[in-house]
C-alpha cells in the first residue's frame, strides 16, 4: 500500500480506546475539501430535523454506500439521499484510505468504512453531547477528520452527566474512538467565530463509520 504517513505521528491517549492523532489528515486537507466541495455539489448541506422535531444548526450529508439520516421517524443509515431519490456520493479513495490509516495507528487495524457522516458548522453551531450507537457494528471504532476553524470537543464518559473533557480540535487532527471507549458520550460546543484560510468561518467535519 502507498506510504501516505511515513512517520508515525504521535497519539495522545484520550481514554483506553481513544486517541487524538494531532495534525495527522494535514496534508491532506486540500484534497478532503475539494472532495467534499465535489460530494456537496451532488448532495448538498442540509439541516436536518431530530425526532423530537428541531431543527439541527449542524449542516450535513454524506458519501460512501449508507449515510446518516434524522427526521421526525429517528435516527437512521440510509442507501439514497431522502432529498434527490440518488445514492449517496461514493467514498472518495482519500477518505477511505486516512479513515483505514488513522484507525490502524489507533489500534484498530483492517477498518473498511462503507459511511462517512460529513458536518458543517458555521459560527454558532454545536452538537449536543451524544453517542454514536446507530451503527450495527459496535465493534468498530468511530473515525473523526477536523477541517477548517478550531473547535472544542466535548469528551464525556460512558453515562450521561459525568464529567465532561474539553478538547481542542484543530484544522487536520483526527480523533478514533472504538473498543471500551466505542460509546462514549461525545460533541461539540458551539462554533466561534473564527475565520481559517482555506474554509472562511466554517468548520468541517468527516466522520467514518461501518454502519451496515
Ligand atoms: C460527531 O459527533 O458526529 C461529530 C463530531 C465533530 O464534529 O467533531
Ligand atoms: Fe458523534
Amino acid at each position: 500500500m502507498l506510504d501516505l504517513f511515513p512517520d508515525d505521528r504521535k497519539a495522545l491517549p484520550l481514554d483506553p480506546g481513544a486517541c487524538l492523532l494531532g495534525g495527522l489528515a494535514l496534508p491532506f486537507a486540500p484534497a478532503l475539501l475539494e472532495d467534499i466541495r465535489q460530494i456537496a455539489a451532488q448532495a448538498p448541506f442540509r439541516h436536518l430535523e431530530t425526532p423530537g422535531g428541531k431543527r439541527m444548526s449542524v449542516a450535513m450529508t454524506n458519501a460512501g454506500g449508507l449515510g446518516w439520516v434524522s427526521d421526525r421517524f429517528g435516527y437512521r443509515y440510509e442507501p439514497r439521499d431522502p432529498l434527490s431519490g440518488q445514492a449517496w456520493p461514493a467514498m472518495p479513495p482519500l477518505f477511505a484510505q486516512l479513515a483505514r490509516e488513522a484507525a490502524e495507528q489507533a489500534g484498530f487495524a483492517g477498518f473498511a468504512p462503507e459511511a462517512c457522516l460529513i458536518n458543517r458548522y458555521t459560527p454558532g453551531s454545536r452538537l449536543t453531547l451524544h453517542q454514536d450507537r446507530d451503527e450495527r457494528h459496535l465493534d468498530q471504532p468511530i473515525v473523526s477528520v477536523s477541517l477548517g476553524v478550531d473547535a472544542t470537543f466535548l469528551w464525556g464518559g460512558q453515562a450521561r452527566g459525568g464529567r465532561v473533557k474539553r478538547i481542542a480540535l484543530h484544522h487536520g487532527d483526527v480523533v478514533v474512538w472504538g473498543g471500551p471507549a466505542r460509546l462514549t458520550y461525545h460533541g461539540i460546543d458551539v462554533l466561534p467565530e473564527g475565520l481559517h484560510p482555506l474554509t472562511g468561518d466554517l468548520r468541517y467535519n468527516l466522520t467514518f463509520r461501518q454502519a451496515g
